[in-house]
């Protein structure tokens, strides 16, 4: 309880056990020059034109930005403002959350979450919970603030509508028509909140380490005026404008897959800031423990072949898990 980061980190320089090995520090590049290229899709216009946009974006950035997706600026600002108090609590109101046990349902922790094992600390706290089925998971949610509950729940119901909006689009784009992403390949949906307080040296460290998201598609919102995520593109750092009223969709790992490599997972990691704490919520769309997810059939033919072998769904995770999210190790060729 102690260790989380959220509680202590008014001290004046960075400690040792956070600071990153030279080449995995995030160095001048903690502030990425470039902050407008992730694009920005409207979901208010034409359909067709929405459609290209959003099959480019997740081709080229694996990122993309939403706007007019039917969530509300105010609901998305009261949610965010629920879990900025969250993070302000008194420890000892936060230590009826943190949990070091993986298998407890809603746990606050810091860094990784294995904090005794690993080599470098991360600049993070995080709680994380189930949204699905919501009534049933939303027991075991924060009781404070009081409320917690009803706007996490009604914002995570607006986010699970929105998301089935994006997969529908991506679907038909991809030819595949309508209804190809349901029941189980879109099963779950997980909630990580994280929190970013400021930092004395964000060169020095990071928040999350460069990683993909092994999951089928992640919605994030990001507080605004903080930038903090970054994507890896072409081989260089660029950041994702944190806007208030927008959400960002960053294709997972299982996207990938599924469209046989037309849609990418690309790369990122968050950077801390030294003037201001950043909260970002990520919702992480996930198929079941035992869904097999491979390449659709529709996408395969002599001149594109199957690029990815098929698997269930917990033993890619498992594979993700062990081999730390490599890319080149996760995404096993189809052989
Ligand atoms: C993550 O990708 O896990 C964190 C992203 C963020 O804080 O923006
Ligand atoms: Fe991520």
């Amino acid at each position: 309880m102690e260790k989380l980061v959220s509680n202590w980190y008014n001290k004046r320089t960075l400690p040792e056990n956070y600071i990153f090995p030279p080449d995995a520090r995030p160095g001048k590049l903690a502030t990425a020059p470039s902050c407008d290229n992730i694009p920005v899709i409207d979901l208010g216009g034409d359909q067709t034109c929405i459609i290209q946009q959003i099959l480019k974006a997740s081709h080229e950035y694996g990122f993309f930005q939403v706007i007019n997706h039917g969530i509300s600026e105010s609901l998305l600002k009261d949610t965010m403002g629920v879990f900025k108090e969250f993070f302000e609590l008194p420890a000892e109101d936060k230590a009826a959350v943190y949990s070091e046990d993986p298998k407890k349902i809603c746990r606050l922790f810091t860094s990784s979450g294995n904090y005794d094992w690993e080599d470098v600390h991360l600049w993070r706290d995080n709680l994380r919970h189930p949204c699905l089925p919501l009534e049933e998971s939303m027991k075991h949610w924060p009781q404070q603030p009081s409320t917690y509950r009803e706007l996490v729940g009604t914002c995570s119901s607006q986010v699970r509508k929105l998301a089935l909006n994006i997969l529908e689009l991506i679907s038909e784009g991809l030819g595949l028509g309508t209804g190809y992403f349901r029941d189980e390949l879109l099963k779950n949906m997980l909630l990580f909140v994280n929190h970013y307080p400021p930092c004395s040296d964000p060169s020095l460290t990071l928040g999350v380490s460069k990683h993909c998201d092994p999951n089928l598609i992640t919605i994030l919102h990001q507080e605004e005026h903080v930038n903090g995520l970054q994507v890896f593109k072409d081989g260089e750092w660029i950041c994702v404008k944190p806007l208030s009223d927008a959400l960002v969709i960053n294709i997972g790992y299982q996207l990938q897959i599924i469209s046989n490599g037309k849609l990418k997972s690309a790369e990122h990691r968050a950077v801390t800031s030294s003037s201001n704490a950043r909260t970002s919520a990520a919702f992480f769309i996930t198929p079941s423990d035992d869904c097999i997810v491979e390449p659709a059939g529709d996408l395969i033919n002599a001149s594109n072949p199957q690029l990815f072998r098929s698997f269930r769904y917990k033993e890619f995770i498992m594979n993700y898990l062990t081999k730390q999210g490599k890319t080149e190790v996760v995404l096993e060729p189809f052989k």
